[in-house]
């Protein structure tokens, strides 16, 4: 196995789980997570922080996730929950599930990660019922220029010890351009180095 090979499996999942821990974070999962209803699916569930924060009246929740030292770090959450939670050891291109069959999809911090955020788009999109919800909080790219184009030079760097990580994607474009309407979207940044936390935060909806 090579270095890098090595960091992505066994040095990348904790700084990860760490990371995502971050009280800002924690802040922005308490007001977006209790607002998924009926049958659920997160994509890039990570080290499962979100799952405490899911209300106990959800029918299910599908948490896919395709790095299984993550999947092992989110067992445990999953143990005591009043609804039930499936694990998808998959890539969110690939989303498993029928047509219109869930309520709701979540996606926090993940779309600057998938490698092909169009794909994953689309099958979101696919699995929703109509008029079903897709929740987001992602970082991408600053409004101010200057920092923008800081964003486009280091994100090739930031990729490699981030596991994909893209500083510079515009989550609110890839989201429309999947079909959806956005229903609210807030912007700005978060506390913490502006080249990462510029937040795109809401809601889009399945036509
Ligand atoms: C920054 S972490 C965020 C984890 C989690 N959503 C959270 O809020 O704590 C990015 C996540 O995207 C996942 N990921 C990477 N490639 C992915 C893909 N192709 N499809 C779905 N998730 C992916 C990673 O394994 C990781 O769990």
């Amino acid at each position: 196995m090579g270095l890098r090979d090595h960091y992505d499996r066994h040095v990348l999942p904790h700084l990860l789980d760490l990371a995502m821990r971050a009280p800002m974070a924690s802040r922005e999962r308490e007001q977006v997570i209790p607002q998924a209803q009926g049958a659920v699916l997160e994509i890039g569930a990570g080290s499962g922080l979100n799952i405490p924060y899911y209300s106990a009246d959800i029918d299910k929740l599908y948490a896919l996730e395709p790095h299984d030292k993550l999947v092992r770090k989110a067992e445990p959450k999953a143990k005591n929950t009043p609804f039930e939670v499936e694990f998808l050891s998959l890539k969110g291109e690939d989303i498993p599930l029928e047509d219109a069959s869930v309520d709701t999809v979540v996606t926090t911090w993940t779309l600057c990660t998938i490698p092909d955020p169009p794909k994953a788009l689309q099958g979101m999109y696919r699995v929703l019922k109509p008029g079903g919800k897709l929740l987001f909080v992602e970082h991408g790219r600053a409004p101010d220029e200057h920092l923008g184009r800081w964003q486009d030079r280091l994100t090739g760097a930031w990729s490699c010890i981030a596991g994909g990580c893209q500083l510079n994607r515009r989550p609110d474009d890839l989201i429309a351009a999947a079909g959806f309407d956005i229903e609210s979207l807030e912007t700005g940044y978060l506390e913490g180095p502006k080249l990462l936390t510029y937040h795109y935060k809401g809601v889009a909806r399945r036509a």
